[in-house]
């Protein structure tokens, strides 16, 4: 036999033949559209280090979240851009906070569309904190009150999912104690569960004004350095009721997304946050990468290792090119 023996390259000749033996396949069905809401009507106020993402007041939310749906992205994430912020973070319980008039009309809108609420105070507290201070401190237990009442406001709004983002101890149990109490027992949670420490996270800070105005996030978030902690976060959230479980952020952090398909049985998100947005929407604009072949790349590299569901600024961009 003529030499070489084995040629994988006969299944690349062409695209039929690569589109059939395509092991992973990215679709819209399975992206989640982040997305700012603030106060006011007719605004759409562009965030600078996230250029094509804005801040949307509630009448502009619902026309961009029906766009998203008509692309066939079946869920949005909403984080909320308060009017005023203070030291317990009122604004994201208060039944008439941003997020929960968001909510309301949305439901109303495009009942189809899967509202998920990001659950966490670090938008609507005036320290930028994830939780309530005390002696300089993030204080773990009464920030589980606070949390579970946000839940609670953002239920009684018609959410249909809420994402606790703030790595308080035991939140998932305390949550879905607080949502069972009231009769919430089918509103799932999708746990950030495994949330690092991160860099990438820097436009988003900007973009919902919330960079701690002392300290910063390593006292609960993970540090990027450990793997096998992230199991074990994941695991105590699945134990205290969580539904999805998530990976932050997605592309440094492929090998925690592998790691949990194979150990876990439930659902996977993992997310694309603002600064893996930024990097490929800035380098694209200095015309050094091919934007479209990038986002498609990096989402099915995030499915490839395992994620079922992406959340991704890219949410639109991607359903365009791939036609739904
Ligand atoms: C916290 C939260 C953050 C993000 C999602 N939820 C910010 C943080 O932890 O500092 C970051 C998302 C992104 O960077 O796109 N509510």
């Amino acid at each position: 036999m003529a030499f070489p023996t084995h040629r994988p390259r006969r299944l690349r000749r062409s695209e039929a033949i690569r589109t059939l033996v395509r092991e992973t396949r990215l679709t819209a069905r399975s992206l989640v559209f982040p997305l700012f809401v603030c106060p006011g009507s007719k605004v759409k106020d562009e965030i600078k280090s996230m250029p094509g993402n804005y801040r949307w007041s509630v009448d502009l939310l619902v026309d961009e979240c029906r766009a998203a749906y008509d692309l066939g992205i079946p869920a949005v994430i909403l984080f909320g851009i308060p009017e005023t912020k203070d030291e317990v973070g009122s604004g994201a319980y208060n039944p008439e906070g941003i997020v929960q008039r968001a909510v309301r009309a949305l439901k109303q809108a495009v009942p189809g569309l899967l509202v998920i609420c990001d659950l966490c105070l670090c938008e609507y507290t005036s320290h930028g904190h994830c939780g309530a201070v005390k002696n300089g401190e993030i204080d773990n237990d009464s920030t589980l009150d606070l949390l579970a009442r946000t839940a609670l406001a953002q239920a009684r709004a018609g959410a249909d999912m809420v994402a606790p983002s703030d790595m308080m101890d035991g939140r998932v149990g305390r949550i879905r104690a607080a949502l069972d109490g009231q009769s919430f027992t089918q509103i799932p949670i999708m746990a950030y569960s495994a949330k690092y420490a991160s860099g990438f996270y820097g436009p988003f800070r900007e973009a919902a004004d919330s960079t701690p105005q002392f300290g910063d996030r390593r006292s609960h978030q993970m540090d990027p350095a450990n793997q096998r902690e992230a199991l074990r976060e994941i695991a105590l959230d699945i134990e205290e009721g969580a539904d999805i479980i998530m990976v932050k952020p997605a592309l440094p952090y492929l090998d925690i997304i592998a790691l949990a398909r194979r150990r876990f049985e439930v659902p996977i998100a993992a997310y694309q946050v603002s600064g893996e947005f930024s990097l490929i929407e800035a380098a694209a604009r200095m015309g050094w990468i091919d934007r479209e072949r990038i986002i498609l790349e990096s989402l099915t590299s995030i499915r490839r290792a395992g994620a079922d569901i992406i959340l991704t600024y890219f949410a639109k961009d991607a359903a365009r090119l791939l036609g739904a």
